[in-house]
């Protein structure tokens, strides 16, 4: 089977490590709209015309799911996307249910871009599941940007990083929600500043399940073809320089 993934660019390389761990006989497509990435800090209807070109260009690639590995596009497109093509779709949300049920009592801080911050999608799933005021928000929009500059674990993020936590007082919060894709790459980062009484919790376990569960019992494409992945960039194939970069962050 043909499985593709999209993202506005590598974050969604986090989710596919994963579903390639779960699913290894597939194959393989994985979009980043290099070209437009970062979606974050984006007007809304920009954002969904970028998106909507992107799955087209999928859509002719003879594709039995898509895994919309973005919290932002899933925010902004996933409802109109499902009803414009027959294929499955699978979007991300920030993993704020987990968080509430293992929420004993300290503050939830959610991470996510500025867009998806501003989008009703979020505020809905908050507020029906904040009962008792503990959610808090911030937009780490930066990072995205540096993750697609390659530029993981440098003064450069660490210093980002510090600047934005430098009011926070680790000890309200109980969890923090990665609730981007391109804020995995810097989860140990923030790991070490928050201290390791403080949990992280991403998406990406719970979508690789949605996603098993709605291919899983379907059976995989020739055996030729099988755990190939192919990359394109705003819809143009990569070159084998691009291909090993992303293949390292698969490792
Ligand atoms: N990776 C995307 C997400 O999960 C967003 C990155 C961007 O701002 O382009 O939200």
């Amino acid at each position: 089977m043909r499985i593709a993934f999209f993202d506005s660019g590598i974050g969604g390389l986090t989710v596919l490590k994963q579903a390639i761990a779960a699913l290894p006989n597939e194959e393989w497509l994985y979009y980043a709209d290099t070209r437009n990435v970062p979606y974050g800090v984006k007007p809304k209807d920009e954002v969904r015309a970028c998106i909507f070109s992107a799955v087209e260009f999928l859509a002719k690639q003879d594709i039995q799911a898509l895994v919309i590995a973005c919290n932002t596009a899933t925010s902004v497109a996933i409802s109109d996307l499902r009803a414009r093509y027959d294929f499955p779709i699978i979007g991300m949300e920030p993993a704020v249910k987990p968080a509430v049920v293992k929420n004993t009592g300290k503050k939830i801080l959610v991470f996510a871009t500025s867009l998806t911050l501003r989008e009703s999608k979020l505020e809905t799933l908050i507020s029906l599941l904040d009962k008792r005021n503990q959610i808090e928000r911030r937009e780490l929009d930066g990072l995205v940007t540096f993750a697609e500059d390659f530029e993981f674990d440098t003064p450069l993020v660490q210093n980002y990083l510090l600047e934005k936590f430098a009011n926070t007082r680790w000890e309200q919060y109980q969890t923090l929600v990665l609730g981007c894709t391109h804020f995995i790459f810097f989860r140990d980062m923030i790991q070490a500043l928050a201290g390791n009484s403080i949990e992280l919790i991403d998406g990406n376990e719970g979508t690789v399940r949605h996603l098993v569960r709605t291919v899983g019992q379907k059976t995989s494409a020739a055996l030729d073809s099988t755990g190939r992945i192919l990359f394109y960039s705003s819809g143009v194939e990569d070159s084998p320089a691009r291909v090993h970069r992303l293949m390292a962050l698969l490792k």
